[in-house]
């Protein structure tokens, strides 16, 4: 991450946080174009262009906005998405359909409607009542969609456990059990409007280590040994999934991205080798490790209330609402004074949020320089899963999104006012009459 100079402010990206905050007010997100475009290059060396027959697909759950889509476009990589809100942001960017994946363990027979008929790359298969409603559209529209099969492969990646999703007892994917797989690709070779291209596993998020992956493999290219011999499948494509470790807090150790791809190549290409199968495109779908650490979010702090022998509490002007994480996943941050950056440590604060909420706690037992009301607390890493899961509760509205870039700001999300909270409320008549 850059961090700019040991100024007495806090620049990321070479942009200065405090000047940012005064222009666009807080709390607000700012988000580096520059980090993203150099995740994105990493992406190419050391995978797209270092194998062959290889795709990337940005998880935009992580993070997705009209200009997000842009830059991804820009950058070369494919997008998955989960659902028809995040389909509708790609087709208003006007992103290549051909380039989506769409997962989702429920999808809308609306959703999948609006997918086929957009020609959506691959639609990722969940279950067979998803088959059926899929088979059912495509025959509709006359059209031949291309699907992979999710499969759940018993495996159990060590992260927290609401974002594990490879073991058994999961309610993503066709669970491995051979005979029914069996049984469900002969049906989709069967059928005239639906093309099976490949299958994918996604074992869980913010993973460190590259076994769980080898694992995976293991388990898949077995059941594509099986469909060769049984079927005469050759499966063209296979999705590993995202999920790869970014550092939150000094206590993270990322690895780079090649410690990952290379072990997927390798194990991909030597499990193959021994089943004699040709190597299938290799497919990898990052979101957190794009978009993580290339985010900031930026608060005023209010209220500072010491509690002699016990602890400081210093309130922001956000909290659960914009950053959902402490409280959902005991999520860890670290955060700056961006104001007084090159000021030593005198205190330890608790960064407490706004909400009615015992747990909205955003950092316990924060170092900080002497702070008072109106400083600016820069929480780092906040790039991923924290706009894209913000909420309005307690009625705060939703901050506003600045992308930087070479030192230029720009606004790609408008911050949220009192009237758009109320934008959708209706008062029935009845109880308009006094
Ligand atoms: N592919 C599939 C099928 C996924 O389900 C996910 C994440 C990804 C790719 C991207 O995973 P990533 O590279 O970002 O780790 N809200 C949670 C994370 C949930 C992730 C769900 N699926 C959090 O804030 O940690």
């Amino acid at each position: 991450m850059n961090m700019g100079g040991f100024t007495k402010h806090f620049n990321f990206s070479d942009c200065d946080t405090v000047e940012l905050a005064k222009q666009y007010g807080t709390p607000l997100y700012v988000i580096s174009e520059d980090v993203i475009k150099d995740r994105c290059n990493e992406i190419r060396t050391t995978f797209l262009n270092k194998y062959s027959n290889t795709k990337a697909a940005y998880a935009s759950k992580a993070f997705l906005t009209l200009a997000m889509c842009k830059i991804i476009e820009r950058e070369g990589l494919g997008l998955d998405i989960v659902s028809g809100g995040e389909l509708y942001t790609a087709l208003k960017a006007e992103y290549p359909t051909e380039e989506i994946m769409f997962h989702g363990n429920n999808k809308s027979w609306e959703e999948l409607e609006l997918a086929v008929k957009h020609d959506v790359g691959r639609i990722i298969v969940d279950n067979l009542y998803e088959l059926d409603i899929l088979e059912e559209i495509a025959k509709q529209y006359d059209k031949i969609v291309n699907i992979q099969f999710r499969i759940t492969p018993g495996i159990e990646g060590e992260t927290h456990k609401y974002i594990v999703t490879g073991q058994k007892d999961s309610k993503f994917g066709i669970p491995l059990e051979p005979s029914a797989i069996h049984e469900t690709v002969n049906r989709v070779m069967a059928s005239p409007n639906l093309e099976l291209k490949g299958f994918h596993f996604h074992l869980g998020s913010q993973l460190f280590e590259n076994n769980i992956y080898v694992k995976g493999i293991e388990v898949v290219t077995n059941l594509m040994k099986g469909l060769k011999d049984q079927l005469g499948l050759e499966v063209a494509e296979l999705n590993v999934g995202g999920g790869f470790g970014i550092r939150y807090t000094e206590n993270d150790h990322p690895k780079p991205l090649s410690y990952f791809t290379d072990a997927v190549v390798e194990a991909i290409e030597a499990e193959c080798a021994k089943h004699g199968l040709s190597i299938p495109t290799i497919i990898i779908e990052p979101g957190r490790w794009v978009v993580g650490e290339a985010g900031v979010t930026l608060y005023t702090m209010g209220a500072i209330k010491e509690i002699p022998g016990i602890r400081t509490y210093a309130s922001i002007d956000g909290g659960f609402p914009d950053n959902p994480r402490t409280a959902l996943y005991h999520a860890k941050y670290e955060a700056v004074v961006a104001n007084k950056f090159n000021q030593e440590p005198k205190m330890t604060a608790t960064i407490a949020g706004k909400c009615c909420e015992t747990g909205d706690i955003l950092i316990w037992d924060l170092k900080t320089p002497e702070i008072e009301p109106g400083d600016i607390l820069a929480v780092l890493s906040t790039g991923a899963y924290n706009f894209s899961m913000a909420s309005n509760y307690n009625k705060i509205p939703r901050p506003a999104v600045v992308l930087i870039s070479e030192g230029r700001s720009n606004v790609i999300v408008e911050r949220e006012n009192y009237d758009h909270l109320l934008e959708r409320d209706i008062i029935p008549q009845y109880l308009k009459n006094k």
